[in-house]
């Protein structure tokens, strides 16, 4: 049987914008979007900068589009200076929100265990968490890539259910394919998220690593997407620069029409 008459998942591409969007340019960059992206095929999901989240929401209604925000923290509220609270963001109408990106960990000090807190945080609020992973070109050089990915996934879904495990999105961004140009092969991206599946199966069971959706991220473009989306064991992607442009991301997005 063929690997990918098996994969039932649908797909999930997000666009990460990071912090590269004015406010005024969100609303009319969505109307855009949404013309264009119709279809029901892929879920697809925009993450703007939190300042833009409300008139993201507001733009995105009546449209396929759903919104997440690029962070969050643990507690609803408190003193907590410049922070923005998962109850916040429901509030505000958000859906998803990105955990643990590298650029987080890098410049931000986000731990492992941070990104475990914020997983069941959002779970709590009713936000659907993206988890992201990956290895640094030093840790793939070292040989330890899989050691890594393995150690990040399973503390990212300690204490976390078999139900809120499978509505869980996990991203496999190796650090050294992002914004750089240098996108993973198909095939190591696909060996990378089977390992991540494998971690889920160990933990929790065949049925539910066969439900999660693991995304790949790190320069996909609309020439690598359809490849890279059609491995098997890659449930569409996490978008960084490509995101910020509407006739790529809308390839990228329909990437098997
Ligand atoms: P690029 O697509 O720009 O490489 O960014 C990937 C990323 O970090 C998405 O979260």
């Amino acid at each position: 049987m063929n690997a990918s008459m098996i994969n039932k998942r649908k797909k999930i591409v997000a666009g990460n914008w990071k912090m590269n969007v004015l406010p005024s340019k969100v609303t009319e960059f969505i109307h855009e979007l949404k013309e264009r992206i119709n279809t029901n095929e892929a879920d697809v999901v925009v993450c703007p900068p939190f300042i833009c989240l409300p008139s993201a929401v507001e733009a995105c209604k009546n449209s396929i589009i759903r919104v997440g925000a690029q962070n969050m923290h643990w507690e609803e509220k408190g003193a907590f200076t410049g922070e923005v609270s998962p109850a916040m963001l429901v509030d505000m109408g958000v859906e998803y929100v990105i955990i643990g990106h590298s650029e987080r960990r890098q410049y931000f000090a986000e731990t492992d265990q941070t990104v475990n807190r914020k997983v069941h945080s959002a779970f709590k609020y009713g936000l659907k968490p993206i988890v992201c992973v990956g290895e640094t070109l030093e840790q793939r050089e070292q040989g330890i890539t899989n050691d890594l990915l393995r150690m990040q996934t399973r503390i990212a879904v300690q204490g976390l259910t078999t139900q809120q495990v499978e509505e869980l999105i996990i991203a496999y961004e190796p650090i050294w394919a992002i914004g750089t140009g240098k996108t993973a092969t198909p095939e190591d991206a696909n060996s990378a998220t089977a390992e991540i599946r494998s971690v889920i199966r160990e933990l929790y069971g065949d049925s539910t690593a066969e439900k999660i959706r693991i995304q790949y991220g790190g320069s996909v473009n609309a020439g690598n997407a359809g490849e890279l989306f059609g491995m098997p064991d890659i449930d569409g992607g996490l978008v960084g620069g490509a995101s910020l442009k509407v006739d790529e991301f809308e390839k990228i997005v329909k990437y098997d029409e």
